[in-house]
């Protein structure tokens, strides 16, 4: 094997969790290995469902920091107060009902990772004792004397895009530019339809109960998940593929047993059943019926891919080709057929 193989392996070998292909994603998390070896504070942003809390789990499972506990915050969960309590603790007597000492949710991190999520909901205070930890690596509880030493490292996560709320001075800046020395932006579904069907074949897996039939999806199923919008992201197609595996007849899911939104439907679709006359359109037949053609090839080939996990041979016989040709036709489509194949383990909680 070549050294460039194993420096691909790397990419490999991320969390089996991680499954996407299309070249946005991809882009998106090649830099998670080295992220996780540093100790350098990550922001994640992409739409809701997105995966911003997995990739922040990556970063913690990937790197040194995995024996350490990963503590996920909500920021938006708490009032002012509350949170600070929360990321702080308190010394006992710092405030009326503190009987208790508490420790803080940074400090029970301490070795490992804390996760901010919806950090943009940090409120003004916080961030200046936020914008401490980062600068000193120290941690004062509320009511207390001493600052302990601390290590962590600090991923957060938002679905706002964090310059409009710079613009509007309702993050502050020093804090923005601390929390974000890597940035992760996590493309929306919409943006990588290819990756709609290894998701839903990953999500079949995963949900379908050990004691039940393997599970399939009819292809007008897969088709329609191709076509949706998905505002809520791999979020929404994971429901749907939970919902068609509880609600199916029999192996296959059909499309009504997905109980799609209506709304998430949309009109893009490239199949000749489903074709509308469009006056605007102008291009020869030649050409349309080529676009038509290669939209189904590709489909139909990463539906043989995904039924027989990325193994090529088998996939040729089924299409009752030549390995050979069907090593070409995978080529001309970009399909890999290794991204079909079943994760090697499930890494995190
Ligand atoms: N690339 C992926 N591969 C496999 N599963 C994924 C992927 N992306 C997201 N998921 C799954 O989709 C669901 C939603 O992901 P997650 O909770 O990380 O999203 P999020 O961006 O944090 O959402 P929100 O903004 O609503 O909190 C989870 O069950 C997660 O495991
Ligand atoms: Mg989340």
């Amino acid at each position: 094997m070549s050294i460039k193989t194993e420096a691909k392996n790397e990419f490999d070998a991320l969390p089996s969790k991680l499954v996407g292909r299309a070249a946005s994603f991809r882009k998106a998390i090649a830099d998670l290995p080295s992220i996780a070896r540093s100790d350098a504070p990550v922001l994640i942003c992409g739409e809701t469902g997105t995966g911003k809390e997995l990739i922040a789990r990556a970063i913690h499972y990937l790197g040194s920091r995995s024996k350490f506990p990963f503590v996920p915050i909500n920021c938006g969960a708490f009032s002012e107060n509350l949170l600070e309590d929360e990321l702080f603790g308190h010394e006992r007597g710092a405030f009326t009902d503190a009987r208790q000492q508490r420790v803080g949710l940074i400090a029970q991190a301490d070795g490992g990772t804390v996760f901010l999520d919806e950090v943009d909901s940090l409120p003004f205070k916080a961030q200046v004792d936020l914008l401490r930890v980062l600068q000193e690596e120290t941690l004062r509880a509320i009511g207390s004397n001493f600052e302990r030493r601390i290590d962590v490292q600090i991923v957060s996560a938002t679905n706002v895009p964090l310059d409009q709320l710079l613009q509007r001075g309702d993050f502050r800046q020093d804090l923005y530019y601390r929390l974000a020395v890597f940035a992760v932006h996590l493309p929306p579904l919409r943006e990588r339809r290819e990756d709609i069907m290894p998701l839903a074949h990953h999500f079949l897996g995963k949900h379908t109960p050990p004691t039940k039939t393997p599970m399939q999806l009819s292809a007008e199923a897969l088709s329609a998940l191709e076509g949706c919008v998905w505002p809520g992201n791999v979020r929404e197609l994971e429901n749907a593929i939970i919902r068609g595996i509880h609600l199916a007849r029999s192996s296959t899911i059909q499309l009504s047993e997905l109980r799609l939104d209506p709304t998430s439907q949309t009109q893009i679709r490239t199949d000749a059943e489903h074709w509308q006359p469009d006056i605007s359109d102008t291009r020869p037949l030649v050409v349309l019926k080529r676009q038509l053609v290669e939209g189904f090839e590709r489909r139909y080939l990463s539906h043989l891919l995904a039924c027989h996990e990325g193994n090529v041979s088998r996939v040729a016989k089924a299409a009752g080709k030549e390995r050979r040709d069907m090593g070409r036709l995978l080529q001309k489509y970009r399909l890999d057929p290794r991204s079909f194949r079943p994760a090697p383990q499930d890494f995190s909680s």
